[in-house]
């Protein structure tokens, strides 16, 4: 199982990306948490990256590819993966076939999640995220039992500074450019579907379960 799910900033990917790598037991890839983790390392990928996720403008470039397919090819993403925030533009899908036929990989599914832009802002400006798991919580629609700390591994949560009124408004822009169009791109290749992004995120997974035609070991 190889699904890709695709929405504006703030849309739930990373929130599904989790429960479905959960439900479905096959790791999640998220290229915004492999580059934040790669910035707080200052390694040599995070100091390239850092100044366009501070802006909040797309890293350039075939380096986002070439580390989703490195990824991909570990062997905890033998059974399949969850990819979360790639492909982000037309280029980067037309990559991405060529990457998937390299490394005789098909797409199960893309899910594009969609959501309303002024519910947008209100889940980016509530957003809590843990700094050693990348968990998302939200201060109204998801609070951590304990404030601060993560759920799921006791992390520390903090804001992401790109979440803040200005990037966030920026984010959304770049997505309406360039990533609105790779809807259209999955579109003619038959896998796209749609969900409703504005339910209880269990709603969001039950539906998204249900497209993707996978039963869910209990
Ligand atoms: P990335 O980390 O991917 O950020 P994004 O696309 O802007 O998406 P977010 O993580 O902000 O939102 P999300 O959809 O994951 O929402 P979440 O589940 O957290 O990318 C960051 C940066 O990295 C980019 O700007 C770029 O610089 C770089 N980058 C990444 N990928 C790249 C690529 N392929 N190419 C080039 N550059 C790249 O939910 C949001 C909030 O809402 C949370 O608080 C959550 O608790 C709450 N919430 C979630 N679901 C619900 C619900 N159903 N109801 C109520 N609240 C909910
Ligand atoms: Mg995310
Ligand atoms: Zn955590």
């Amino acid at each position: 199982v190889l699904i890709v799910l695709l929405g504006p900033p703030g849309a739930g990917k990373g929130t599904q990306s989790q429960l479905l790598a959960q439900s479905l037991g096959v790791p999640k890839v998220a290229t915004g948490d492999i580059f934040r983790e790669a910035i707080a390392r200052e390694t040599p990928l995070g100091v390239q990256a850092k100044p366009y996720l501070d802006r909040g403008e797309l890293v350039p470039g075939p380096i986002t590819t070439e580390m989703v397919k490195s990824r991909l090819q570990r062997e905890d993403c033998r059974k399949g993966a969850i990819l979360d925030g790639y492909p982000r533009t037309v280029e980067q899908a037309r990559q991405f076939d060529a990457v998937l036929r390299d490394i005789h990989r098909g797409l199960s599914k893309v899910i594009n999640i969609d959501v309303p832009d002024d519910e947008l802002l209100r889940r980016l400006s509530g957003r809590w995220t843990c700094r050693k798991c990348q968990s998302t919580f939200h201060e109204i629609f998801k609070p951590s039992k304990n404030v601060g700390a993560c759920d799921r591994c006791g992390g520390t949560l903090y804001q992401r500074p790109d979440d803040s009124i200005e990037v966030a408004q920026t984010r959304l822009r770049v997505y309406r450019t360039r990533t609105e169009p790779v809807i259209a791109y999955y579109q003619e290749q038959g896998v796209l579907v749609h969900v409703d992004g504005q339910q209880t995120p269990d709603s969001v997974l039950s539906d998204i379960l249900s497209r993707v035609q996978v039963v869910a070991p209990s």
